[in-house]
């Protein structure tokens, strides 16, 4: 496995973490809720919810709520995400990233490296890269 391999003690953090989210989405248009725990090299924990609109496209996935909040405190380098989501906040199936925030963490994170957590319990979940999930993606990598 990866030599990135986040410990299960902290997979289970970032799954109630993400899951503690629930309670704070803004989705009142869709009324599918997202959490997500960000895991920065530092080790700290940065969350974020979806934010929705009433203009509809100003809205915000949880993914990139925690991304933003975490890169506005200096954070730039990152181990892993785990993210929730079910309709009404109920967690029957994984949620997978949409493409946009697949593209964000292309931009900060190393594909090889970078763990996805797709979760709907602390039991019951499995882990992804980002080249796994985005193969082929186009990164700061491209510019160079
Ligand atoms: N959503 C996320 O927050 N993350 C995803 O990866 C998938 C979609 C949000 C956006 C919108 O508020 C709602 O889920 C329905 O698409």
């Amino acid at each position: 496995m990866e030599a990135n391999q986040i410990e299960e003690t902290i997979i289970k953090e970032m799954i109630n973490k993400a899951i503690a989210q629930l309670d704070r989405s803004y989705a009142p248009y869709s009324g599918f809720r997202v959490g997500a725990a960000l895991l920065a090299e530092s080790g700290k924990l940065y969350c974020g919810c979806n934010i929705e609109n009433a203009a509809y496209t100003p809205s915000n996935c949880a993914e990139r709520t925690a991304f933003f909040k975490a890169v506005s405190e200096g954070e730039h380098k990152f181990k892993g995400i785990c993210i929730v989501g079910g309709k009404d906040g109920i967690l029957t199936e994984y949620t997978a990233p949409c493409g946009v925030c697949r593209q964000v963490m292309m931009e900060f994170c190393d594909p090889d490296m970078f763990q996805i957590v797709l979760a709907v319990s602390e039991q019951q979940y499995e882990i992804f890269t980002l080249k796994e999930l985005l193969p082929r993606g186009f990164g700061p990598g491209n510019l160079a």
